[in-house]
């Protein structure tokens, strides 16, 4: 499905997200920023943010299954939204699932507050 993105009159932010599948974002996702870009959005500032996970429990399977989850789909579309030269926040959110198909892992929510103040003071 393709939207159009709405009037940006006036908007300071923009949050950007998309859950994290086979390494990967979803096109749809990286396509919102270089709309943003088209648009001249670059007085204003980008944040981005994913979902992904389980992060696995012992090393070893960490080992094995990092390159699934880092740099996930926010690394990507940090690194996108640098590319295209927007205003990116420098660092991104990440919530983790408790199950493949979620939900969001305990306390998950409770970093949002703190990416906010952290958003409102960069
Ligand atoms: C088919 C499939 C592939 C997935 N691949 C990954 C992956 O490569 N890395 C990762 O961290 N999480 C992966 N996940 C977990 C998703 O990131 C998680 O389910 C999703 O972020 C939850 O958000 P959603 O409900 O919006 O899909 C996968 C989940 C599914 C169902």
């Amino acid at each position: 499905m393709r939207r159009r993105l709405p009037d940006l009159a006036g908007v300071d932010l923009v949050l950007v997200g998309a859950p994290t599948r086979m390494a990967r974002v979803n096109r749809r996702a990286k396509r919102v920023l270089k709309k943003l870009k088209k648009r001249g959005f670059l007085g204003g500032k980008v944040a981005v943010f994913d979902t992904y996970g389980p992060i696995p429990k012992t090393p070893e399977e960490l080992k094995k299954g990092r390159k699934w989850l880092y740099p996930g789909a926010a690394g990507i579309l940090h690194e996108t939204a640098v590319d295209l030269g927007l205003n990116v926040h420098p660092n991104t959110m990440r919530f983790e699932v408790s199950g493949m198909k979620g939900p969001l892992g305990d306390n998950e929510i409770g970093k949002v507050a703190a990416f906010a103040a952290e958003l409102i003071a960069g």
